[in-house]
């Protein structure tokens, strides 16, 4: 389902409060609950979200307003009907393979760390001290534990409190009951997931199955996006635009590929590009042409990029896997995140891992370059709604 239509499906319900509110342990953060009941949700973005009617036929439909991708009050909407419900992927299970791994992260306001303990069990938490509210974990590594920063509280990978330093004489203290909050996490082939709903258990299903991707579950994993393909590196881009600025961008069917992309054009055969739409999925197919021979076979014969509600993107095409996950940093900025991942037959050519990494990049210095413009023309008072390109025709036919 498109971002559009479930923020505006939300917005026919009488209220934006949830009534399953979860059940806080003691001394949980009031302002951790504060969020989870969408509480903070104004008057004028709900009427932003009126303003866009998803049931108008493609034909005849137009975009929401631009104010989705410049209203602050209207990101705070989405961080709590869209980011802050359901899964979301946060990293890679290559990030926490082994034992004391962890990495952290932020989303909206909400800081996590994912975690493997000891014993090979994965966790995730708020990545936020007990005692005072400092962040705990920093960047990615290996840790027995984490140590506060501030005071030195120490907490074990399984988020109890261990240790804390001089508060003998505090009536009633318990450390059982200041241990980390816990996140929900889970993996689905190579991705961890996290869901930041629901803090009051400490679940974990090691695999979410069809849950996180309904049933395209099933075609993703039949069309190589597994477990077998080692990472090879990360890349971080700030983009000085709306989050859905880039995914809107990924997600216009190839139209924007043959005028913006000409290296990128030219290894693709366009006229066999088609999209497939899921509950929560929306894939991109393209065969690719052959490869000149002096050019490396980056494509291979086939490429498919699947956008996964609301912001991650996976794309496989010949050797290669690259995963995107467009990160809202405020209303008119992103950060676009991308893992490569290689099949393991192709690990000592450095030569063409490097070529490639380079022609990925090119498409994104494009990419961005586009994305940039477009907030600029969003922010401007030339521009309200635009039509809907109907290039974008979704195919109902299985790969
Ligand atoms: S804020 Fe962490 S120990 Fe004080
Ligand atoms: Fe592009």
């Amino acid at each position: 389902m498109a971002i559009a239509q479930v923020l505006a499906l939300s917005s026919s319900t009488s209220s934006f409060v949830r009534t399953d509110r979860p059940k806080v342990r003691r001394a949980a953060p009031s302002r951790v609950a504060a969020a989870a009941a969408g509480a903070t949700v104004g008057e004028p973005a709900r009427r932003l979200v009126a303003a866009f009617d998803p049931a108008i036929p493609l034909a005849s439909a137009v975009t929401p307003p631009s104010e989705w991708y410049t209203d602050p009050e209207f990101l705070r909407l989405e961080l709590d009907r869209v980011f802050l419900r359901g899964w979301q992927a946060v990293g890679h299970i290559g990030q926490v393979k082994n034992p004391n791994d962890f990495f952290s992260g932020r989303l909206g306001n909400v800081e996590f760390v994912i975690c493997r303990d000891a014993h090979g069990k994965l966790h995730a938490f708020h990545n936020v001290c007990r005692h005072h509210a400092s962040l705990l974990a920093c960047g990615s590594g290996q840790k027995t534990c984490f140590q506060c920063p501030y005071h030195g509280w120490t907490y074990g990978l399984d988020g109890a409190l261990l240790k804390a330093t001089r508060i003998s004489g505090i009536k009633n203290f318990n450390k059982n009951d200041f241990g980390l909050l816990p996140i929900k996490v889970a993996t689905w082939g190579p991705f961890v997931l996290a869901r930041f709903d629901n803090f009051a258990q400490d679940t974990v299903d090691d695999v979410v199955g069809d849950e996180w991707l309904g049933s395209a579950s099933d075609l993703l994993s039949r069309n190589g996006i597994d477990t077998s393909l080692p990472h090879i590196c990360r890349r971080e881009y700030i983009i000085e635009c709306n989050w859905k600025v880039f995914c809107d961008n990924y997600l216009d069917g190839g139209y924007h590929v043959p005028y913006a992309h000409g290296a990128l054009a030219s290894g693709l055969q366009l006229q066999s590009y088609e999209t497939l739409t899921y509950e929560r999925v929306s894939v991109q197919r393209c065969e690719s042409a052959p490869a000149e021979q002096e050019d490396i076979d980056r494509l291979g014969t086939k490429a498919i990029y699947a956008f996964v509600y609301p912001n991650f993107m996976i794309n496989r095409y010949g050797p290669w896997m690259d995963t995107n996950l467009a990160v809202p940093l405020d209303a008119t900025r992103c950060k676009v995140v991308f893992d490569y991942f290689l099949d393991e037959s192709l690990l000592d050519d450095q030569d063409f891992i490097d070529q490639s990494l380079k022609d990925s990049e090119q498409v994104q210095i494009e990419d961005i370059a586009l994305c940039e413009g477009v907030q600029k023309g969003l922010e401007s008072p030339a521009y309200g709604v635009a039509i809907v390109s109907i290039r974008r025709l979704f195919i109902d036919r299985r790969l």
